[in-house]
C-alpha cells in the first residue's frame, strides 16, 4: 500500500490578487489529508473518502474531485487499464472552502502514488502533479495552494504569468502567533468567483490597477512584518487586505459579520481567506487568551472555529 500527506493551507494575504503575479503569503496548517493507494484486481479506481468536511461540502465538490484525481493519475502516467486503484482519503484536515483541502488531497494522492509505485518523485514534481490536480478546480489556479500543501511552512509566492517557474520562498518567521480559523459553512466554487473578479477587472481596468498597485505595497510590507513577527503591523495590515477583498466583492455577508465578531473580541486583524463568498475566515490573536476569546464568540453565534499557530 501506498501511503502521502498533503497539508492544508490558509492564506495570510493575496487571495484573488495572486492569479493575476501578485505575491500572496500562506501559511501551511498542521492538519492534513491522507491518502492511502491499495492496487486490487479489476481496472479503473474507486475512492472512499473518510475526510471529515462542511456537510454540503463532499457533494458540492464531487465532480471538481473525480476530475482532479483522474488529472494526477494521468499526469504520472498511472496505469488503470490492467490495475484497478482503491483510494481512501483521510486524515485530520476538516474538508472546506479556503483551506485548500483540494490542494492537499491532491498532493496527498500524489505522494501516495509516488510511494506506492515508486516513481521517486521530488518535490518539485510532486507539487507539478498536484498543480494539475488543482486545474480540475479551475483552469487558471495560481499554484499557491498546492505549493503550500507539498511544502509546508510559511511561503511568499508569486505565480509566473508566462508559464515558467513560479517564485516561492519560505520564510522564516520571527514569531509563532496564534490564529483562529472560523468557518462560514458555505462552500464557495473558486472557479465562479475567480471568473466573476476577472470579469469585473475587465470592466474596470483603472480601479483594478489602483486596487493591485495598493495590494502590491501591503503585500512587502506584510512580509516585513511576518520575518520581524510584528503581530500588531500583520494584524492592520490582514485588515487592510480584507477591505480589498471586500471591494473586489469576494468577501461575503458572513464572512464579514465573522471578521467583525473577531475585531469585536481583540483581533488584531481578520480577514476573509481563500475564495472568500464563504469559506472561512482568519483571526489574528495577541496570546492564547485573547484567541480562545474570539473562537467562543464566534462558536457562540453558531460557526465552528478552529486554533491554531502561524509562524
Ligand atoms: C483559492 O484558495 C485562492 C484563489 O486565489 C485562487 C488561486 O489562487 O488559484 C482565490
Amino acid at each position: 500500500m501506498g501511503i502521502g500527506r498533503g497539508f492544508g493551507k490558509t492564506i495570510l494575504f493575496g487571495e484573488h490578487f495572486v492569479v493575476y503575479g501578485l505575491p500572496a503569503i500562506a501559511s501551511a496548517l498542521g492538519s492534513y489529508t491522507t491518502a492511502e493507494v491499495k492496487v486490487v484486481d479489476g481496472k479503473g479506481w474507486e475512492v472512499i473518502d473518510q475526510r471529515p468536511a462542511t456537510p454540503g461540502y463532499k457533494k458540492k465538490k464531487y465532480d471538481e474531485a473525480m476530475q482532479s484525481i483522474k488529472n494526477v493519475i494521468e499526469h504520472m502516467n498511472i496505469d488503470v487499464g490492467c490495475q484497478k486503484l482503491e483510494l481512501t482519503f483521510s486524515g485530520d484536515l476538516f474538508a472546506a472552502s479556503g483551506v485548500g483541502a483540494s490542494a492537499a488531497q491532491a498532493t496527498s494522492l500524489a505522494r501516495a502514488l509516488n510511494d506506492e509505485f515508486t516513481l521517486m518523485l521530488d518535490d518539485e514534481k510532486i507539487n507539478e502533479v498536484a498543480y494539475e490536480g488543482e486545474r480540475a478546480y479551475h483552469g487558471t489556479p495560481s499554484g499557491i495552494d498546492n505549493t503550500a500543501s507539498t511544502y509546508g511552512g510559511l511561503i511568499w509566492f508569486v505565480k509566473n504569468l508566462n508559464g515558467g517557474k513560479n517564485t516561492m520562498e519560505i520564510l522564516n518567521s520571527g514569531k509563532k502567533m496564534p490564529l483562529v480559523i472560523a468557518n462560514t459553512g458555505i462552500t464557495a466554487s473558486t472557479v465562479e468567483v475567480v471568473a466573476d473578479v476577472r470579469k469585473l477587472k475587465e470592466a474596470n481596468p483603472v480601479k483594478f490597477e489602483k486596487k493591485f498597485n495598493e495590494y502590491h505595497s501591503l503585500a512587502i510590507n506584510a512580509k516585513q512584518a511576518l520575518l520581524e513577527g510584528d503581530a500588531i503591523s500583520i494584524g492592520k495590515l490582514m485588515n487592510q487586505n480584507h477591505k480589498l477583498l471586500q471591494e473586489i466583492t469576494v468577501s461575503g455577508e458572513i464572512n464579514n459579520k465573522l471578521v467583525d465578531i473577531a475585531l469585536n473580541h481583540g483581533a488584531l486583524g481578520a480577514k476573509m481567506t481563500g475564495t472568500g463568498r464563504g469559506g472561512l475566515i482568519i483571526a489574528l490573536a495577541e496570546n492564547d487568551e485573547v484567541q480562545k476569546n474570539i473562537a467562543n464568540a464566534i462558536e457562540v453565534e453558531g460557526y465552528d472555529a478552529w486554533k491554531t499557530m502561524i509562524g
